[in-house]
């Protein structure tokens, strides 16, 4: 199956990188629906990071379809210049398992890299077993927790 990663093009992909948003964001905060308001805002983030050279996506290109999305930005942190943040990423589930999430990962690391970034961070959902044991296989260790009470 002949698979590549390569820039987003924001016409030619911009649908189909939406569609991926209905799993990501529902999966990782329960009860949110994605809607059009939502994928509004999506496409504009999108359009916003086509013009900025801190922000770089790519896409996974299987068999001439896109199957897979990784965003990365830069950022400041509390006490560093630079980070490498991961904005999003995804596979889609018929291609899950094979290596492509962890491709992914990995061009957006070494662009960090080259960027002078110490480190990569992202943000997970504790809901999202799935995701978790990914990022934990390819080496990401919680460093913050977000905790929450319910006010009943
Ligand atoms: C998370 C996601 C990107 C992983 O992609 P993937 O292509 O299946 O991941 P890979 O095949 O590259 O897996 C890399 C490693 O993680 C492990 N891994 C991946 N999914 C796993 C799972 N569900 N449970 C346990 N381990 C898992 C793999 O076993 C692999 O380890 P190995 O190389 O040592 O065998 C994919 O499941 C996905 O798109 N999920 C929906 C979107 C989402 O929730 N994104 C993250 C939040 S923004």
């Amino acid at each position: 199956m002949p698979a590549r990663i390569r820039n987003f093009n924001l016409r030619k992909d911009l649908k189909t990188v939406l569609q991926f948003q209905y799993e990501t964001y529902e999966r990782n905060f329960p009860g949110f629906q994605v809607d059009r308001g939502f994928l509004e805002d999506f496409a504009r983030q999108l359009r916003a990071a086509a013009d900025e050279r801190s922000e770089q996506l790519w896409v996974l290109e299987v068999d001439g379809q896109v199957s897979g999305l990784v965003w990365a930005t830069l950022i400041t942190s509390m006490v560093e210049e630079v980070v490498g943040y991961i904005k999003n990423v995804y596979v889609a589930p018929e291609l899950r398992g094979q290596g492509y999430g962890r491709m992914l990962l990995r061009i957006a690391e070494d662009w960090f890299r080259s960027q002078g970034a110490p480190k990569s961070v992202l943000d997970a959902s504790v809901c999202n077993e799935e995701a978790l044991a990914f990022y934990e296989q390819v080496g990401y260790r919680a460093a913050r927790v977000r905790m929450e009470k319910p006010l009943g």
